[in-house]
């Protein structure tokens, strides 16, 4: 068959991919695209994030997440694990409970034990701690950072190797696709987790774009490039590219050259083990409910037809 999966296999990635998420699986044309062959690889837009999985304490919950791993082996999809770790979705009971480093440390400890436990063997890879900088450098400052410290990292990676010892591991980010501040404080301090023989695989570039702000396929792949010299893979793993709406020819255009890019710069980096869009479709993405007035990220359009992004994505591969 043929399909950006195929494309990427033939190039020499792991897998081309996309988010999902299950109140999506009721769409039968939406799930046909999915389980087809321009897909290989799947992640849990929601559902396996703490809010989700531990929304009480010490009670846990897999049922949307089984239904993403379910429905990524009927299709021979292998699956992204996402996340461990988030200031983010992260239930009232975690964010405003009174702690101590020792009892938060378990209370971590226990989390990623049970869910990367009970995804042994299921999943490809675990992002397993998601955005822990800050856009102006250093740590984003969160329950883990304030009452653990900066070592909530090193424990968080500790604990997900030891509950699924083959997953690969990730530092996932966002607005690493640049140098700066963020950038930084983040090549500063994997080095670092890598030095101190932390169990870190990867890093993830999540890749939240704007349409005519992407980096050249040179530019991104030398910010990678910066990681892979370190050892450790690294993927594009939330990739869209939004646009101020109303959507133009020429935006739209402009995104085809865009998501060429993106998806270029994980061409030139042998260690780019693959790409993930988030979500495929306008339909079903998180860009219109989060940036107002912006939309029409994806490669498929609100009616499940190929938009010229998709030409972008295949030009690339
Ligand atoms: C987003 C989901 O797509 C939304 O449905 C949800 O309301 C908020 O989270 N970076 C991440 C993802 O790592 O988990 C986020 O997903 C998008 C930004």
């Amino acid at each position: 068959g043929t399909g950006l999966n195929v494309l990427a296999k033939a190039a020499g990635k792991h897998y081309f991919g996309s988010a999902t998420d299950n109140p999506e699986f009721t769409d039968a044309p939406y799930l046909a695209i999915l389980s087809s062959s321009e897909f290989g690889q799947l992640t849990p837009g929601n559902t396996m994030k703490w809010v989700y999985t531990e929304p009480t304490q010490n009670e846990f919950s897999y049922t949307g997440g089984d239904a993403v791993v379910t429905l990524a082996k009927g299709a021979n999809q292998i699956v992204r694990a996402h996340n461990l770790c988030w200031y983010e979705e992260l239930p009232d009971w975690v964010s405003n409970g009174s702690w101590t480093a020792a009892t938060l440390t378990a209370v971590l400890q226990n989390h990623i034990a049970n869910v990367a436990g009970h995804y042994k063997g299921e999943v490809y890879a675990w992002d397993v701690v998601n955005e822990p900088f800050s856009d102006s450098g250093g740590y984003r400052s969160f329950v883990f950072q304030q009452v653990i410290g900066d070592n909530y990292i090193n424990i968080a990676f500790a604990a997900a190797r030891a509950a699924d010892p083959n997953a690969k591991l990730y530092l996932n980010e966002y607005n690493l696709e640049y140098a700066g501040a963020k950038f930084t404080t983040a090549l500063q301090t994997i080095t670092g987790l890598v030095q101190d023989g932390v169990p870190i695989d990867a890093v993830g570039f999540e890749g939240h774009m704007i349409v005519g702000s992407v980096p050249s396929s040179t530019a991104l792949a030398a910010q990678m490039n910066q990681f892979t010299a370190l050892g450790l893979d690294v993927a594009i793993t939330e990739l869209d590219i939004r646009m101020t709406l109303p959507a133009t020819t020429a935006l739209l255009t402009q995104q085809e050259a865009d998501y060429q890019s993106m998806v270029g710069a994980c061409m030139l980096v042998t260690r780019c083990v693959g790409v993930t869009l988030w979500d495929y479709t306008d339909k079903y993405s998180w860009v219109p409910s989060t940036f107002s007035g912006q939309g029409e990220a994806c490669p498929w359009d609100d009616n499940l037809a190929k938009k010229p992004a998709y030409t972008g994505i295949t030009n690339a591969l």
